[in-house]
């Protein structure tokens, strides 16, 4: 079953003269059960369509069905059935996570007692006890966060969005956070997140969704993205002065493909990189270009990343946060 359908769904925003489109003919669908990740950074269009999904800003054309419910034309169906963290979440500082967990689980209509009980659970479940009974205001990022996540899924919803739930965390609790995430995911719960992270989507994700400019550029599964990158990579660290009699070399070789020579690296993609490398390095030595350093590797989803947008993900990121 889908959880979600969007068909060429868009936002744009106009003030005054200025006109700007945010999110332009998404098609996407995300399967029950599976952590679906919206990538891309920082400008893209992630939280302007994952706010359309949540039902907190009416999209300017196309259409969606979340949870099975039309975005139009039953948007208070929708709310019940979903659970949705922001990227700066809403605890009340001065109340434990505890008190913030009971309740959001009143304001999603539990009794008190059901809002108790589900708050004991999630405390165990994401090993909250230590510091759940504190105020917020004394937590780490990372207890933010998880305060944010459990308050998200007190009703148990069946559809949960986060968006960037791991920006600013330190690599142990971003790793822990997967950790809670994958056992929702386990557990059934249909996650749909946003991130910039691309380690993150690649551990993290089932299905992964580039995002750049307002428009899906590419969507599939870690694997099925690599794939698309044709071969390996192989970049090696040369003199500044030989890089273009090695570029003409490797140019001129059978399966090599897209070379691209830097001030003293030369990076091209090849298939079987493993079996091709032995046979390329000794024509270097023959040549007398000497080699400072080989790297073979696997297609990245920042090669995707950069094979799809033109740019790294890094050099698009810094612009505002
Ligand atoms: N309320 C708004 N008014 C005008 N422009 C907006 C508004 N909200 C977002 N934008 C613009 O829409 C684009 C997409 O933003 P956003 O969806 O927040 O991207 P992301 O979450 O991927 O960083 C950006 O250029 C942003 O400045
Ligand atoms: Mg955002």
């Amino acid at each position: 079953m889908e959880m979600i359908v969007t068909d060429n769904l868009s936002k744009t925003f106009k003030s005054g003269k200025n006109t700007v489109e945010a999110v332009k003919g998404v098609s996407l669908s995300v399967k029950k059960g599976e952590i679906f990740g919206f990538i891309g950074p920082n400008g893209a269009g992630k939280t302007t369509t994952m706010r359309m999904l949540t039902t907190l800003m009416p999209p300017s054309s196309g259409t969606a069905s979340v949870v099975g419910y039309d975005l139009f034309r039953q948007p208070g169906r929708i709310r019940e059935k979903i659970g949705y963290v922001s990227q700066k979440g809403g605890c009340y500082e001065l109340a434990t996570g505890y008190e913030n967990m009971v309740l959001q689980g009143r304001l999603y209509g539990l009794s008190k007692a059901q809002a108790m009980e589900n708050a004991k659970r999630l405390a165990d479940v994401f090993r909250m006890n230590e510091y759940c009974f504190r105020k917020v205001s004394t937590y780490s990022g990372g207890q933010r966060r998880h305060i944010d996540l459990a308050m998200g899924v007190m009703h148990n919803p069946p559809l949960v969005f986060l968006d960037e739930p791991t920006t600013g965390l330190d690599p142990t609790s971003r790793a822990n956070f997967w950790e809670h995430i994958r056992r929702l995911r386990d557990e059934g719960v249909t996650i749909f997140l946003t991130t910039h992270y691309l380690d993150e989507s690649d551990s993290l994700c089932d299905t992964i969704c580039i995002m750049d400019h307002g428009s899906v550029v590419a969507e599939g599964s870690s694997q099925e993205l690599k794939r698309q990158i044709a071969g390996d990579i192989i970049e090696i660290g040369l003199n500044a002065s030989d890089i273009e009699m090695a570029s003409r070399l490797v140019s001129s070789l059978s399966g090599v493909k897209e070379v691209a020579a830097g001030e003293k690296t030369l990076k091209f993609y090849i298939d079987e990189g493993e079996k091709a490398l032995p046979e390329i390095l000794p024509l270097f030595v023959g040549g007398g270009i000497p080699i400072l350093t080989v790297e073979l590797r696997r297609p990245s989803l920042d090669e995707v990343f950069l094979k799809k947008t033109g740019y790294t993900i890094e050099s698009a990121e810094g612009v505002e946060e």
